[in-house]
């Protein structure tokens, strides 16, 4: 099972300077229910912000320019091989290159809209076609509500 977790503005912004321009709390509770015990894989960029494997999960950067590795760390330089390494579900976590490769075969999709509207992002969720998923909505409060995009059967 392939999955990608994203929290987005109304704007579709996801990045700004770096990081994630919100914080808002218990808003990362889905995230690591998901991806406790199976493996998170993320860009470069993503993984500096973190600034550490996240515990309990097998993590797996993409880069072509660092070889970070350590216990429960691996880093590859294609998504591809990535896909290759993952153990339990694997869920992308970010960036947007990724997030856009993944999108044509991911299984399923939790994005998170924050009702808010960030001015001077720096980087969007990649535009994609909502009629290939059905949507279901899991959870609403007054800062975010929680989508669940899950793949259609490709038609015959
Ligand atoms: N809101 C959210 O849910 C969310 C989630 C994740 C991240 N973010 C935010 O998004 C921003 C970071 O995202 P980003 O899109 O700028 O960067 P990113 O995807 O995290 O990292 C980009 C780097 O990853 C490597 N990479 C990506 N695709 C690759 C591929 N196919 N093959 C080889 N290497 C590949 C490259 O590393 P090298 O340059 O080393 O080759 C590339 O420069 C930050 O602001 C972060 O806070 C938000």
């Amino acid at each position: 099972m392939i999955g990608l977790i994203v929290a987005r503005s109304k704007n579709n912004v996801i990045g700004k300077d770096g990081k994630i321009p919100w914080k808002i709390k218990g808003e990362q509770k889905q995230f690591k229910d998901l991806t406790l015990n199976n493996t998170v894989i993320m860009g470069r960029r993503t993984y500096e912000e973190i600034g550490h494997p996240l515990p309990n999960r097998k993590n797996i950067v993409i880069s072509r320019t660092m070889n970070y590795q350590d216990n429960n760390l691996i880093t590859v330089d294609s998504l591809e091989k990535a896909l290759q390494l993952v153990e339990g579900n694997a869920y992308i976590i970010g960036g947007y290159n990724l997030f856009k490769e993944i999108i044509p075969i991911v299984d399923i999709m939790y994005i998170t809209e924050i009702k808010k509207v960030v001015e001077d992002g720096d980087v969007f969720f990649p535009e994609f076609n909502e009629e290939d998923f059905t949507i279901q909505e899991t959870e609403e409060n007054e800062y975010y509500k929680r989508l669940v995009y899950t793949r259609l059967a490709p038609k015959k």
